[in-house]
């Protein structure tokens, strides 16, 4: 399938058939395309939980909106996608620290650089907690664009869920202790042969009405 075949094979997944699984292997692949995503001055302000089986799927469940339920209960693999509140010195020590381990850094002066550039950005989005949430939160998207697109790229299907309780889901997983706060969920697995939405035509609005050549 060419790129543009991908994106039209890719649809939100409404109804997973139970019985088929995502190998390991291929669910492996999937997390390293995640944390392949960029993001902002390489911030990476994220953490994924992840659902692959009836118990943990059982746990989450109170937090997602009763219309999505079956998209979590029957799915091979769901996730919890949350971003650091807030990001803090060590986080960004942290980030340093393993960009001079996997060789970002040809001296001090490059490294002093990419740390004086994250910080720059950082705080130029962290005026509030709220402006500093919602900047972590677009890098999150980024990572869920790169999976969906992905995952369809090798026959694997997907829901992304912004139809839960994300109060009740921090609460579940014990997030605030953790300096973490939930943003969104997706499941990944095969489609149900009687899923209508995969039948369904996908509707675009027209090229000339949202790319215009300057
Ligand atoms: C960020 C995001 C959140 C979404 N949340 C839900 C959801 O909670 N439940 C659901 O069934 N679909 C959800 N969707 C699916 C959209 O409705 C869907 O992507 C859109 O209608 C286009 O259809 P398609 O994905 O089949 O091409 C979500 C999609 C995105 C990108």
């Amino acid at each position: 399938m060419n790129i543009v075949d991908i994106s039209e094979w890719r649809y939100t997944t409404k109804h997973y058939d139970k019985s088929k699984k995502i190998s390991a292997e291929q669910f492996e692949q999937l997390l390293e395309v995640i944390r392949n995503s960029p993001s902002s001055v390489n911030s990476q302000p994220w953490h994924f939980f992840i659902a692959d089986n009836d118990q943990a799927r059982e746990k989450i469940m109170p937090a997602i909106l009763e219309f999505n339920q079956p998209r979590v209960a029957d799915s091979s693999h769901t996730l919890v996608f949350c971003i650091k509140t807030p990001l803090d010195e060590q986080y960004l020590q942290n980030l340093l620290v393993q960009e001079e381990k996997d060789g970002r850094f040809n001296d001090a002066e490059v490294k002093e650089m990419q740390d004086k550039g994250r910080r720059f950005f950082i705080n130029k989005n962290s005026s509030t907690p709220e402006r500093q949430q919602a900047w972590e939160g677009r890098q999150l998207y980024i990572a869920l664009g790169q999976l969906l697109f992905a995952a369809a790229s090798i026959g694997i299907d997907s829901t992304a869920i912004e139809g839960f309780d994300d109060e009740k889901m921090d609460d579940i997983l014990g997030l605030k202790q953790k300096g973490l706060k939930s943003i969104l969920v997706v499941s990944l697995g095969y489609r149900a042969a009687d899923d209508d939405n995969a039948s369904r035509p996908k509707s675009r609005l027209p090229k000339e009405q949202i790319f215009t050549q300057v």
